[in-house]
């Protein structure tokens, strides 16, 4: 099994090339289900997540070419000639579900197996279905897979979320594009992702308004067309990157157009006490002279502090002068990082959704095992900091969400690298 070993201690000093988003490249690629048309999708991340939605796709009937950029996909739906979401893809991501509403819009018919849970929650689909069911679908249930019919086509509908879920808009939005009449989302997401989703939606033909706020319109079109899209810029990677200065010490500078959607995040950021500019081309972070000052922060739907990136902030907290409390308010299990952070010297207490973290000089390097993709990532930083070798285990979690993260930080000076065998 492949690891990553951190010969922590090294002060980062380069400039690294932010990705595309994840979270937004996933749904995008989602919407060539709406059309017969060709998807140019550019700045696609290079992750296994996207390859799983790749072989989803391909298996429902997509083509997909790839170009010779990497980072260039090409997809062209002519027909979904396959409307089941297979258990053996779906298994391998969460985020499968999303294809429920385009399968649905597009070919009246879908069955989708379901999700199970994952290590930071139960994460139920709760929200997704009875969006489905308000825009005329029928939802049952049936051997492990949702199937959904609306044999006279999904129409438009007023739904409110009683609590804000990423994932929940985008699978209406996608649905409700081609829709018969007007669908209303309150208390919709807000994420930079959906409102990306809806840019590329908007390309191709969609009526959407609102995206980026509450409430989100969609009107109802009988087509979608090809475009061509450029997926925005990993937010999470990027807040990610923001960090390693704050423990190794140095400056790094973060390149990428339009790097948004951090803003939050970057305040509490300079709130601990490091410095960050940003120009046309990037950001620029430099730890200061003094030590980080500790801080309280309860994660939130967007714009609140990303819960994704609150494994990577406890790992500098752990350093900073004093105590600090995170609460984690979106997901109910998602402080499994803690333990191998204390197993490194850090001093974290978890009560229920509360952790208090009391600063401490230093960690150290020992064996550690990430549970899920962002405690992957805060192993990696904790890795940079320790004094040591730090070799971390449950590398495929971070290969579901960072492009290269040890080849970008090892040209920052870190000394970092992939072993199958260490
Ligand atoms: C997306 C992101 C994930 C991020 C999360 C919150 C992707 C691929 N993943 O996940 O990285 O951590 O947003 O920002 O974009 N919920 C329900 N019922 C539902 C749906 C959600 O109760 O039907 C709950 C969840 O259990 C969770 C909360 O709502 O407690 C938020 O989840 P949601 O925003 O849906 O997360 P995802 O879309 O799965």
């Amino acid at each position: 099994m492949a690891k990553i070993i951190v010969n922590g201690g090294k002060e980062l000093s380069g400039t690294i090339k932010i990705s595309g988003s994840k979270n937004a490249a996933l749904p995008i690629m989602t919407a060539s289900l709406l059309t017969d048309g060709d998807l140019e999708l550019s700045n696609v991340p290079h992750l296994s997540d996207v390859t799983i939605m790749r072989e989803l796709l391909q298996s429902l009937g997509t083509k997909i070419s790839l170009n010779k950029n990497p980072s260039s996909l090409r997809l062209s739906t002519k027909s979904i000639n396959n409307y089941t979401a297979d258990y053996e893809i779906v298994r391998k991501m969460r985020a499968s579900i999303i294809v429920l509403g385009p399968i649905l819009a597009r070919n009246k018919i879908a069955r989708v197996a379901l999700p199970g849970g994952c290590s930071i929650g139960s994460r139920p689909i709760d929200l997704h279905l009875k969006g489905m069911q308000a825009m005329g679908a029928k939802i049952y249930m049936e051997g492990g897979y949702v199937f959904g019919e609306a044999a006279n086509g999904l129409h438009g509908a007023e739904i409110k979320f009683p609590i804000v879920s990423v994932g929940a808009t985008q699978n209406i939005v996608l649905a409700a594009t081609l829709a018969d009449g007007t669908t209303t989302i309150s208390n919709a997401a807000r994420e930079p992702e959906i409102v990306d989703l809806c840019r590329c939606l908007q390309k191709m033909g969609a009526n959407i308004r609102g995206a980026g706020t509450g409430i989100i319109t969609i009107k109802g079109v009988s087509k979608l067309n090809g475009s061509c899209h450029s997926v925005m810029a990993d937010r999470i990677e990027l807040g990610t990157f923001i960090l390693a200065p704050a423990l190794t010490g140095g400056e790094i500078f973060l390149k990428g157009e339009n790097l948004k959607g951090v803003s939050y995040f970057q305040d509490r950021i300079i709130d601990m006490g490091l410095n960050v500019s940003e120009n046309k081309y990037g950001i620029r972070v430099q730890k200061g002279d003094k030590k980080l000052k500790n801080i309280d922060i309860s994660t939130e739907p967007f714009p609140g502090f990303p819960t994704d990136l609150q494994p990577q902030l406890m790992v500098a907290l752990g350093l900073a002068d004093g105590k600090s409390t995170i609460i984690e308010g979106i997901f109910e299990n998602r402080f499994m990082h803690a333990p191998e952070l204390n197993r490194m010297g850090a001093n974290i207490q978890i009560n229920g959704k509360k952790a208090i973290i009391t600063g401490v000089p230093e960690y150290r390097g020992v064996p550690v095992l990430a549970s899920d993709l962002r405690a992957a990532a805060s192993l990696v930083l904790a890795g940079l900091a320790a004094k040591g070798k730090t070799i971390i285990e449950g590398v495929h979690h971070l290969d579901r969400g960072y492009e290269q993260m040890e080849e970008k930080l090892a040209l920052c000076g870190a000394d970092i690298y992939r072993s199958s065998d260490d």
